[in-house]
């Protein structure tokens, strides 16, 4: 039996003015991890929201907190995060976020916490090759971080697949999450490449029936 494919809602979607409310509601309705979306306005073009919002979240559910910083310098922040009850810390692979990848990765895990990477769609694989054993997680962007609700990049899937391959070569089997324009119809492609887990936003909280929503994705067929 395969292992079920983790689904990671991002709250970036969810309605901000009953935001508990909605993370509850997706807690319930069989979400495995809540995915937050770290945006500083520099690293990406467009501002989101900080610690005060993960500790928000971690009031509303017990699941695990899956905390994506598309932000500069996230080795600044990492402590504000954990206070604020992130469980798994992602951080990005390009020097124009992290500038010692390496060293972030052994903090987060000197913290107690999941240590993730994120893959930026123009990264390649090879950019993680000797950070591997030290991710618990790894990313791939399956769009252009910054915004939810944009269009999936079919051309990820070759990298997903690569980087899969690159892991089992090695023995290793981190989760292999992927983050962007994920609907059931990408998602079964996206997992039928190698990934795991799925993060969505406009896929999950856009419907009114999330359970269903959820489910469709892990299942990877079409409502
Ligand atoms: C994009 C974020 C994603 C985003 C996904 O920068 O990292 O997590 O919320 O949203 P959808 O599923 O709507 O593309
Ligand atoms: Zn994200």
């Amino acid at each position: 039996m395969p292992e079920p494919v983790i689904i990671a809602p991002s709250i970036l979607a969810a309605d901000f003015g009953r935001l508990a409310e909605d993370v509850r509601a997706v807690d319930k309705a069989g979400a495995d991890w809540i995915h937050i979306d770290i945006m500083d306005g520099r690293f990406v073009p467009n501002i989101s929201f900080g610690p005060l919002i993960v500790e928000a979240v971690r009031r509303a559910t017990a699941r695990p907190l899956n905390v994506h910083l598309m932000i500069v310098e996230p080795e600044r922040y990492l402590a504000d995060f954990v206070k604020a009850g992130a469980d798994h810390l992602l951080i990005q692979a390009e020097p124009a976020s992290t500038i010692h990848l390496h060293r972030v990765l052994s903090r987060i895990h000197d913290m107690g916490k999941k240590a993730g990477v994120v893959l930026d769609p123009a990264t390649p694989v090879e950019m993680i090759e000797y950070v591997l054993p030290l991710c618990d997680i790894v990313l791939v962007m399956t769009v252009n971080p910054g915004f939810g609700g944009q269009k999936f990049l079919p051309d990820m899937l070759p990298k997903i697949r690569k980087l899969r391959a690159l892991c089992e070569g090695r023995s290793l089997n981190p989760v292999i999450e992927a983050d962007g324009g994920q609907d059931c119809a990408n998602a079964r492609e996206t997992i039928a490449a190698g990934a795991n887990a799925i993060v969505a936003g406009s896929a999950i909280f856009g419907k009114a029936d999330y359970a269903a929503a959820i489910r469709a994705i892990r299942e990877g067929c079409l409502i």
